[in-house]
């Protein structure tokens, strides 16, 4: 496997294919963040006008910090899973009070922020920060079992683990950003849960199941 020319191939692909989405404006963290929390349950599509109106309403750290609980979560509204919303409300404040309103640069200290999981932290450090950190959820994980040819049971709570340590050994140092976007955006466009369109992927060279014909099989995915 050729880490160099499948990060070339995969940041190549996504820096001219990538969808027009709103937090991929700029870098700020707290964008991100927020932008990482509503998309964990809710799709893209639905997840843009919330994120523009919750943006615009609480621009900033200090914002969301100073906010009303019940404006907060009025400007959740639509999208469920209100524990997100609290959740976040009470990291920020955290972040505010804590860090001078500076979003933590690193894995320990935002790890311990309230609702950033692994996935979240790392989404973080990478696209904000630019910090060669997995940031590893169930597409990601389909992308890499089909590319690598990995044939454990995503379902389980310990598999996570393995393909994060699978993705430090692939992840680019020097654009973990694009290299993390460009995963989740192959999983969203091209290497899709059923029928994967293979034939337009840019890593097709370079992907395990492709080789067997066994995009179909992968992942596996126990029912729990
Ligand atoms: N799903 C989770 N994070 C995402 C992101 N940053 N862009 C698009 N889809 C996503």
């Amino acid at each position: 496997f050729d880490e160099k020319q499948f990060q070339y191939d995969l940041i190549s692909w996504y820096k001219n294919e990538q969808r027009n989405l709103p937090w991929r404006e700029n870098q700020d963290p707290y964008r991100i963040w927020v932008s990482e929390i509503m998309l964990q349950q809710t799709r893209v599509d639905t997840v843009i006008p919330y994120f523009e109106r919750f943006i615009s309403k609480f621009p900033t750290i200090e914002a969301l910090a100073n906010a009303e609980e019940s404006d907060v979560l009025k400007a959740w509204e639509g999208l469920g899973y209100y524990s997100r919303a609290r959740n976040l409300q009470s990291a920020v404040r955290e972040v505010a009070d804590t860090y001078n309103s500076v979003v933590p640069n690193n894995p320990k200290e935002i790890a311990k922020l309230k609702g950033v999981g692994p996935y979240t932290a790392g989404a973080i450090l990478s696209i904000a920060y630019n910090i060669p950190e997995p940031a590893v959820d169930g597409n990601v994980m389909r992308v890499l079992s089909r590319i690598l040819g990995i044939w454990e049971d995503i379902a389980k709570p310990s598999s996570r683990k393995t393909f994060e340590e699978v993705t430090r050994h692939i992840i680019s140092e020097e654009d973990p950003s694009s290299f993390n976007q460009g995963m989740m955006e192959l999983g969203a466009i091209i290497c899709t849960p059923k029928s994967p369109s293979c034939l337009l992927c840019p890593v097709q060279n370079h992907c395990r199941a492709f080789k067997e014909g066994s995009q179909e099989e992968l992942p596996i995915k126990s029912k729990k």
